[in-house]
């Protein structure tokens, strides 16, 4: 049995396509952009084959050009941090604005970055035509329907990545009382996926979740969701670990190795999607330190985990961070200074890239 007939084996046809996409995306990460520094995070991930991501302000990044430039430069995948959640791009019951998140794809494409989608369903930022149209089951069914096979369909082929659900189990382990679950019923994450995989079979689709990195009750939860839609053959393909941090409650390298392994045990792969690190203002060095410590440790964690594939930060500079404005006194969060200068969490990281 040669190579290829061996991953067809492994992998299915499916997962061979995937496979190759994400293998060009790669090679083209490899290329060094005119701007770049000797080593970039994305050349250094390339590497080891993982991407490395940022969420992108879609309004910061329209208005400054210095933000764009360490994106561009430093970054293999991005994902659009507004710009595809419902109320942005399904406005009105009959119209779709695919302006700004088609905008960064165009800067993408040009810059040789991959696009993860985030998110299509989700309890927030929701429309009030949605959450206040007093909507029967069978019509809610149909409108989620039509969104994700929209969104994903304008996408098709292009955006290789997905969350497609997001936050549906809350801390104590039960499934979320959100909108679509008292609008659908349970059936709405199963139901979910498999209008994706209708809309494009070859993108990854996610789970993706804040708080199940560690030992606790959400991340058991989480667990036996995901068993339970395996078993029931639903197209889920990965875990999205957010991990919003502070150093004092991060979880352990064992902690996250050993989800990202009972993970693997049910085929599925794992990126970390949003990862951020807060301190409390003003930050010492110490603080920054030990904030450097936990970005090392989690990208450790993924880099030993043959399952994971991506590693995404949630903004990349403190100069603009959704943290300030829902943590009062605590900030700093990201790998670059507000002067896009980086921190010593930039230097971690490259530290551990440059092993292999
Ligand atoms: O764009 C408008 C602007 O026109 C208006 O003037 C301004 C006034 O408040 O609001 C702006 O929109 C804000 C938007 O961020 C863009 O900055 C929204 O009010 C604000 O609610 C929104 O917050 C986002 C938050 O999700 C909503 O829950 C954050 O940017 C975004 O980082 C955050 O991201 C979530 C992930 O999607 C899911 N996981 C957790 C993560 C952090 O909360």
């Amino acid at each position: 049995m040669n190579e290829r007939q061996e991953m067809h084996r492994i992998y299915g046809a499916r997962r061979l396509r995937r496979l190759l996409t994400f293998g060009a995306l790669f090679l083209t990460s490899c290329v060094q952009l005119p701007l770049a520094p000797v080593a970039p995070l994305r050349a250094l991930g390339a590497q080891h084959q993982l991407l490395i991501g940022a969420s992108v302000d879609e309004a910061v990044f329209q208005r400054d050009a210095h933000y764009r430039e360490v994106l561009a430069r430093e970054f293999s995948i991005l994902t659009p941090e507004n710009a595809l959640k419902f109320e942005r791009v399904h406005p009105a019951p009959d119209r779709y604005d695919f302006r700004r998140p088609d905008a960064l794809m165009d800067f993408a494409a040009s810059h040789h970055m991959a696009v993860h989608g985030h998110t299509l369903v989700w309890d927030g930022q929701l429309p009030q035509w949605l959450t206040q149209g007093h909507f029967s089951r069978t019509q809610l069914t149909a409108i989620l329907r039509d969104h994700i096979h929209t969104v994903v369909g304008h996408y098709r082929g292009r955006i290789p990545l997905w969350d497609v659900v997001s936050e549906a189990i809350d801390d104590d382990g039960k499934l979320r009382d959100s909108f679509w679950l008292r609008s659908i019923g349970p059936d709405y994450i199963a139901l979910a996926f498999n209008w994706a995989y209708e809309a494009d079979p070859h993108a990854r689709l996610l789970y993706n979740d804040y708080g199940i990195a560690g030992d606790n009750r959400k991340a058991d939860a989480v667990f036996r969701l995901l068993r339970d839609l395996r078993g029931q053959h639903v197209p889920v393909d990965g875990v999205g670990l957010q991990m919003h941090l502070s150093p004092n409650d991060a979880p352990t390298v064992r902690q996250v190795r050993r989800n990202m392994m009972r993970f693997e045990s049910l085929g599925l792969e794992v990126d970390i999607t949003e990862m951020d690190v807060r301190v409390r203002l003003p930050a010492n060095g110490t603080e920054l330190a030990q904030q450097a410590r936990v970005y090392r440790e989690m990208l450790d964690a993924c880099l030993a985990a043959p399952n994971c594939k991506s590693f995404a930060l949630w903004g990349f500079t403190d100069k603009y961070s959704w943290i300030p404005d829902n943590f009062p006194g605590w900030g700093n969060a990201l790998i670059f200074g507000p002067d896009f200068q980086p921190k010593p969490a930039y230097h971690a990281l490259v530290d551990r890239l440059r092993r292999r």
